[in-house]
């Protein structure tokens, strides 16, 4: 579908908003969902995900606006302000929905961008609509900016907005950060459209990344599919512009998370969940978005099989799964529902007894307080993406561990691993390994937990999301400031 909107389609969504934002966030989804409720009325609920978690408290502290849609299609929707931020949607017609967020974002690039981990489908038309959409994302942001204003473009869906907002308005300063991983390039060139999602990211002044690898890889590419001269973070273009690529890892609101946990409502609800689930030894927990990327099979498959063989008595340890629903009309995310499903009905079929599952799994989201809780109430935090670009849940769960106890085990291949060295790290793939370390886990002396838990609460209150965006922002400055302009290597 082509983008018929012009901008005086533009203006008049905006009314009367046109120049007014000195800092603009643009991402697919704003920081709240429109939902429709059983009455048939809407409402308004936190979007689902890790970006959300870490940029609303940004936005907050910033002031600016917030451009995105808000998941319900063919929506026309004025900017409004909500518990202090100004939103403003982005109409996503109903074919969009399918071809640019269902389709191009979701079954071409996620799993692209993911290892491969599922077969990344290529269509023309979806690539179209991720043009046309992404060229509305610009034209928004262009119309909202005052002049100079920064505006920094989140996350894979967008990633043509940098070039497209250039051209439109070479006076703002443009900063995009990947929130997921960047792929080698061995897969990264499967891309028809390689080159134009290369160049449409290089109109950013600053590229961030989650972690160096990401970076590199990026860098790498620019080198060979567009030819442009590199030297270690920074590419040279020939128009005497330069692009900074590099890591910027990002995190949580860490205090607030550890304020919330100290509450004693808190306290008592945690008192609570052990009840509920027969007050066993052991609560292990995994939180994640019901995604194909995040392992959950196999972590479910390692603790089962512990049950089954009477390693663990499903007595005395419990594995709690939360999983809130996710990108449900994706065939891929049907398929693992399913999956989960069946996987969980055996292993609780196999070795449960009346009031007594080992698994309780939760296909829905809970509200932060309640999270807070499920961080107090596990002994041990089970994080095992088989590829994730950070995973803030491993940041939220060390971060409600104010008392320095709890252990974490986390994936290898969590962008979260390169800073939280201290966990029990494993291989989501293996299964045996999984097994052990979980035991592990469970079974280390306390002191030892305590150890491995001080220090990633170390790294992770003073790395929280401020300092993130605080790093972020002041890179962006220094590179557009005529002496902070890196010069082009002498060849
Ligand atoms: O970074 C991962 C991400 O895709 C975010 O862009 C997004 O907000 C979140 O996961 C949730 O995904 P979705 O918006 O598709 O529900």
């Amino acid at each position: 579908m082509s983008d018929v909107r012009g901008s005086d389609t533009v203006t008049k969504s905006l009314r009367g908003h046109e120049g007014s934002a000195a800092f603009v966030v643009a991402a697919n989804r704003l920081p709240v969902d429109r939902v429709q409720l059983p009455d048939g009325s809407t409402t308004w609920r936190t979007s689902p995900g890790g970006l959300v978690t870490a940029l609303e408290p940004v936005l907050r502290k910033q002031g600016g606006a917030w451009i995105g849609w808000t998941g319900a299609a063919d929506e026309e929707l004025a900017p409004f302000e909500h518990d202090g931020m100004q939103l403003v949607p982005i109409p996503i017609h109903a074919q969009e929905v399918e071809e640019y967020y269902e389709g191009f974002s979701n079954a071409t690039l996620w799993p692209l961008y993911h290892d491969v981990i599922a077969t990344p489908e290529f269509h023309r038309e979806w690539w179209d609509s991720y043009v046309a959409v992404n060229r509305r994302f610009a034209a928004y942001a262009a119309a909202i900016a005052e002049p100079s204003a920064v505006v920094w473009i989140q996350d894979y869906q967008l990633q043509l907005v940098p070039q497209m907002l250039r051209e439109l308005r070479p006076d703002l300063r443009i900063g995009y950060f990947l929130h997921v991983p960047f792929p080698p390039a061995e897969l990264f060139t499967q891309l028809p459209w390689r080159r134009h999602i290369l160049e449409g990211l290089l109109g950013a002044d600053l590229v961030g990344f989650q972690t160096n690898g990401a970076a590199q890889n990026f860098v790498r590419l620019v080198r060979l599919r567009v030819g442009h001269k590199t030297h270690r973070d920074t590419i040279y273009l020939e128009d005497g512009r330069s692009v900074v690529a590099k890591a910027f890892p990002i995190s949580i609101d860490s205090s607030s998370f550890e304020e919330l946990a100290r509450q004693p409502e808190t306290a008592a609800r945690a008192l609570e969940i052990r009840e509920s689930l027969g007050n066993p030894k052991f609560v292990l927990l995994g939180v994640d978005r019901l995604d194909y990327t995040k392992g959950m099979p196999q972590r479910l498959r390692a603790f089962g099989e512990l049950a089954q063989e009477g390693i663990l008595d499903p007595a005395e340890a419990v594995f709690v799964q939360v999983a809130p629903p996710s990108r449900e009309r994706v065939d891929q995310y049907r398929r693992l529902r399913d999956e989960i499903d069946r996987l969980v009905g055996r292993i609780n079929g196999d070795v449960g007894r009346i009031g007594q599952p080992p698994i309780t799994y939760l296909h829905s989201s809970f509200p932060r307080s309640e999270m807070a809780a499920l961080y107090r109430a596990a002994d041990v935090m089970v994080v095992t993406p088989l590829r994730d670009g950070m995973n803030l849940v491993a940041k939220e769960y060390v971060a409600c561990r104010y008392e320095d106890t709890g252990a974490l085990v986390l994936s290898e291949f969590a962008g979260a691993a390169a800073e939280l060295k201290q966990a029990y790290l494993v291989n989501p793939y293996d299964i045996n390994g999984m097994k052990a370390t979980m035991l592990k886990a469970i079974s280390d002396p306390p002191k030892e937990k305590t150890k491995r838990m001080r220090a990633m609460r170390r790294q992770v209150m003073e790395h929280d999301v401020d300092k993130w965006a605080q790093n972020f922002l002041e890179e962006l400055e220094l590179i557009r400031e005529p002496h902070g302009k890196r010069t082009r290597p002498v060849d």
